[in-house]
């Protein structure tokens, strides 16, 4: 397969800069030896820069759990993608489930944090999924044609090219319910079509998308023995070095 799998943790609201420094040096020596594949950290903002110094020179990448789609500005709190850049990443998350949720996030958000990003040369994992309600009412696909249409609007083929897709089922996060591998590969498939429709099959053939909702050591190979789950996004399993490392390591 063409495509790099790409293995990256979410440490979400977690850890101190302490905590995270002594997380990544950890795991910094647990996969030294691991190169077929890429790893991406995304620890909150403050530890950003502290574990850019630790994983300089190492097959560890950075990213940022958030951005905003502004150069600079009177907008507090706010950071931008020349600031992440600045500070080691070469990723952002954009668009997860927590931030739609609590944070007012919208497709709308996502396409101009996406469109902002890529132009700065940042990289971005978009998020995307649907929640149980909209699952049992057989709105999956429906929701996700219109996040995926909405929060990759007007990108170029170019820029299509730095765009991680992360399906993540919100049923599945946090809550020890993992897709299947079939739901989740029956669903990348969908993904993969539809960018297929908008950007062609080339592309779309190129496009990494990930599976996020519960990973664990225990569910990892099952996910990437599919052929449309090119890595995973890992929240719980991320934050401990030895379950991360099991993930990272998946067996072919
Ligand atoms: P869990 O792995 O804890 O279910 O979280 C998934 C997630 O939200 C990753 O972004």
């Amino acid at each position: 397969m063409s495509r790099t799998p790409l293995i990256a943790g979410n440490w979400k609201m977690y850890k101190t800069i302490p905590e995270a420094v002594e997380t990544v040096e950890q795991l910094k020596e647990a996969i030294k030896d691991v190169s077929s594949r890429e790893v991406v950290i995304a620890p909150s903002f403050v530890c950003l820069f502290p574990v850019a110094e630790v994983i300089r020179r190492s097959n560890i990448a950075l990213a940022a759990q958030n951005v905003f789609w502004e150069d600079e500005g009177a907008y507090t709190g706010e950071i931008s993608p020349a600031m992440l850049r600045s500070g080691g990443c070469t990723y952002t998350i954009i668009g997860h489930s927590e931030r739609r949720q609590y944070f007012g996030e919208t497709n709308e958000s996502v396409n101009k944090k996406s469109k902002k990003s890529l132009e700065g040369g940042l990289k971005v994992i978009v998020c995307i999924g649907e929640s149980l309600e909209e699952r049992e009412k057989k709105n999956t696909f429906s929701i996700l044609r219109t996040q995926i249409e909405g929060g990759l609007r007007g990108l170029t083929a170019d820029q299509m090219r730095e765009v991680v897709i992360a399906y993540e089922p919100i049923w599945a996060i946090g809550t020890g319910k993992t897709a299947t591998a079939d739901q989740a590969e029956e669903v990348h498939q969908f993904i993969r079509n539809q960018i297929g429709e908008k950007q062609g099959k080339e592309l779309s053939e190129k496009t990494r998308i990930l599976y996020g909702g519960s990973v664990k050591p225990d569910n990892i190979d099952e996910l990437m023995a599919k052929k449309n789950i090119d890595g995973v996004l890992v929240g719980g399993a991320s934050l401990k070095v030895e379950s991360f490392a099991r993930i990272v390591k998946f067996l072919f």
